[in-house]
Formats: structure tokens, C-alpha cells, sequence
């Protein structure tokens, strides 16, 4: 198969990039840099069926140019950060909504078979009950969040106006080796630079606020699952059904790197817009894909925090 992952070199992209191009398929990997890392996609570099293109999905021209004869699109490419969000709403919503319009236009003109569009647990804003389904409000608070329900909606659209095969995984928090935080980043990566480097980790407000987290191992089992469905999906949750507190995540991750009794996390002020639970209802997941979580916790935070220790504060290499 001929298959386009849009976000290639990011953190998740880069393993579906390694999955499909080690199965033989041939993989073109398309990533402009906002915050991939060739890093992430170095080792794949060799083979004949790799191939990295540096460029942007809001460029229509260069998807026309290599959108032909493609059986499936990927598409992660995204503004990801919510705190960048609220600096670039503007460079959000083109990324994330024009962008993925660009995404489904080229799938549309060329017939590709299969769309996978990421989205994520953002869409739905702080939960207004537990567990979280599919059919809970979309309520984002953030640009970000918005930019997202706007991609899904259009993903919808898409689906009803030409027929056409686009699932819709949604994602709960994702964890896990090559997650790196330079600028922007995940939770898990800053807090465990900080705490590694000795400097307490920053929590805002109470830190009662929690997450779903989902290893990469996990998450990438369940994007070739969809992949392998036979229908299309409409939105499905990917998450382990189980919260976890910021406070206990640093908790955790001061513990797991044996700075217990030396660092405290710090309380600021709580951020605006922040989404204070998230919990998936895992349910459809498992019924409709037979799909669950295998990594604990605790195990895939060790399992980052040894390759963080080795690897996270490489620094990013950008094309
Ligand atoms: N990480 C999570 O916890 C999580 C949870 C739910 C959903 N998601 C979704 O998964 C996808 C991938 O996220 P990630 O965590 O791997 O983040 P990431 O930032 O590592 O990956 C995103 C990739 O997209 C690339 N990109 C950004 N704008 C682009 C553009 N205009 N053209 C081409 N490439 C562009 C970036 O350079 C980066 O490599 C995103 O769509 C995100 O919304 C992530």
C-alpha cells in the first residue's frame, strides 16, 4: 500500500511511520518541522519505501503534487500544543482546520481508500459527567480544542457529502519515548526535564486536575486496528479509562526518579480554560475493536523515563 502519514516526524506519526515502512508498504512521511524532530524518523531514512518530505499541509499544491495513487492518509499533522493555542490561535486554526480541509480534499480528488483523522479528548472541555462517550458535548474551552472540533465536524462532512471512508480516532492523552518537550510540551516530558535537572515541577492551582493516559505502544495498536477495520468510524475514544491527577503524576515521576524527599512540586495560579477531567469511556473501543489498554501506568512512566534519561534532551533537529 501507498500510504501518507501527515505529522510523520512527530511523536506519534514517526510510529506508524516505522509500523507501515517495516511491513514493506511504502511510506511518505510529511512534516513541515513546527515541532517534528528528524530524530524521530532518522533510523527510517535508509529504506527505499521512506520517504520524508519536508513540507506543509496548508500548501495544496505540494498535496496535489504527491496525492496521487495513495490507498490510505494518516493524518496527525496538527498545531498540538494548547498552551501555544492561546498565543497562535491563528497558526491553530489553519494548521488544524484549513489544513486538515487540504488533508480531505486531496483524499477526495485522487479517491484515496481510508482516512484516519486524529482526533482528541480535548474536543470535549473539562467532562460534564464520567466516564467520557462518544456522545458527550463537544465543548473545547480552548482555541485548540475548537480548532479540533472544527476538523472532526469537517472530517464528518466529508463522510455524508462524498461518501467517503474517514475514522475518527479519539485520542486521550498519549505517553512515551521520543515525546520531547522543547518549547511546547507534554506534562509527562517537563516534568520529568525538571525533575532530572533538580528543579521542582510547576502544577497549576491544586493539581486535582486529571488525564487518561494511554502508552504509544498502546495507541499505535489501536490506530492499526481502525486502520484494519472494515467500516468506517464514526469518533471513538482511545483512552485507558482510568484518571490520573497532575499532582500524583508528579508525585510519580519524582518518585521514579529517586528525588523523593528532595524536590516538592510548586502550585501557581490555575490556567484559563484548562480542562479540569478527563476520563475516557472506553467501552465502544473495546466492543467495536477489541481494543484495551496492555501498558500500566507506571510501567510505560518507567519505560519514558529510562529513555528520557538517555535521550529526551537531545536536541530537536528540524529540516
Ligand atoms: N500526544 C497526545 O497526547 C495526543 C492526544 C490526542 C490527539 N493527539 C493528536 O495526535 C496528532 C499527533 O500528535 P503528537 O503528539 O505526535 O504531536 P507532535 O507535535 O509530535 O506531532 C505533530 C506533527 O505535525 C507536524 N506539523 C505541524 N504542523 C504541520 C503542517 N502545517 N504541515 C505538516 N506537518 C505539520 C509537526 O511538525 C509534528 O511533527 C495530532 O493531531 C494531535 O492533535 C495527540
Amino acid at each position: 500500500m501507498r500510504i501518507l502519514i501527515t505529522g510523520g516526524a512527530g511523536f506519534i506519526g514517526s510510529y506508524l511511520c516505522e509500523k507501515y515502512t517495516k511491513e514493506g508498504h511504502t511510506v511518505l512521511c510529511l512534516d513541515n518541522f513546527l515541532s517534528g524532530n528528524l530524530l524521530n524518523v532518522r533510523h527510517l531514512l535508509g529504506c527505499r519505501n521512506f520517504k520524508l518530505i519536508r513540507g506543509d499541509i496548508r500548501d495544496f499544491n505540494l498535496l496535489e503534487r504527491i496525492g496521487h495513487d495513495l490507498d490510505i492518509i494518516f493524518h496527525l499533522a496538527a498545531q498540538i500544543h494548547v498552551d501555544r493555542s492561546y498565543v497562535e490561535p491563528r497558526l491553530t486554526y489553519e494548521i488544524n482546520v484549513i489544513g486538515t480541509q487540504n488533508v480531505l480534499e486531496i483524499a477526495r480528488i485522487y479517491d484515496v481508500k481510508k482516512v484516519i483523522h486524529t482526533s482528541s479528548s480535548e474536543v470535549y472541555g473539562s467532562a460534564q459527567y464520567v466516564p467520557i462517550d462518544e456522545k458527550h458535548p463537544l465543548d473545547a474551552p480552548h482555541p485548540y480544542g475548537a480548532s479540533k472540533i472544527a476538523a472532526d465536524r469537517m472530517c464528518n462532512a466529508y463522510v455524508i457529502t462524498y461518501g467517503m471512508d474517514i475514522s475518527i480516532p479519539r485520542f486521550f492523552n498519549i505517553f512515551g519515548p521520543r515525546q520531547r518537550d522543547i518549547g511546547y510540551g507534554g506534562v509527562i516530558s517537563i516534568f520529568t526535564r525538571r525533575v532530572l535537572n533538580d528543579v521542582p515541577p510547576v502544577i497549576y492551582g491544586d493539581g486535582k486536575q486529571t488525564r487518561d493516559y494511554t502508552y504509544i505502544e498502546d495507541a499505535a495498536r489501536a490506530f492499526d486496528l481502525v486502520l484494519n477495520h472494515e467500516s468506517r468510524l464514526e469518533p471513538i475514544n482511545i483512552g485507558s479509562g482510568k484518571e490520573v491527577s497532575i499532582l500524583d503524576l508528579a508525585n510519580m515521576i519524582i518518585e521514579l526518579c529517586d528525588k523523593k524527599g528532595r524536590i516538592e512540586p510548586v502550585h501557581v495560579e490555575p490556567r484559563i480554560g484548562e480542562v479540569k477531567q478527563l476520563i475516557a469511556d472506553t467501552r465502544k473501543a473495546k466492543k467495536v475493536l477489541g481494543w484495551e489498554v496492555k501498558y500500566d501506568f507506571r510501567k510505560g512512566l518507567k519505560a519514558f523515563i529510562q529513555w528520557y534519561k538517555q535521550f529526551g534532551q537531545e536536541e530537536r533537529i528540524q529540516l
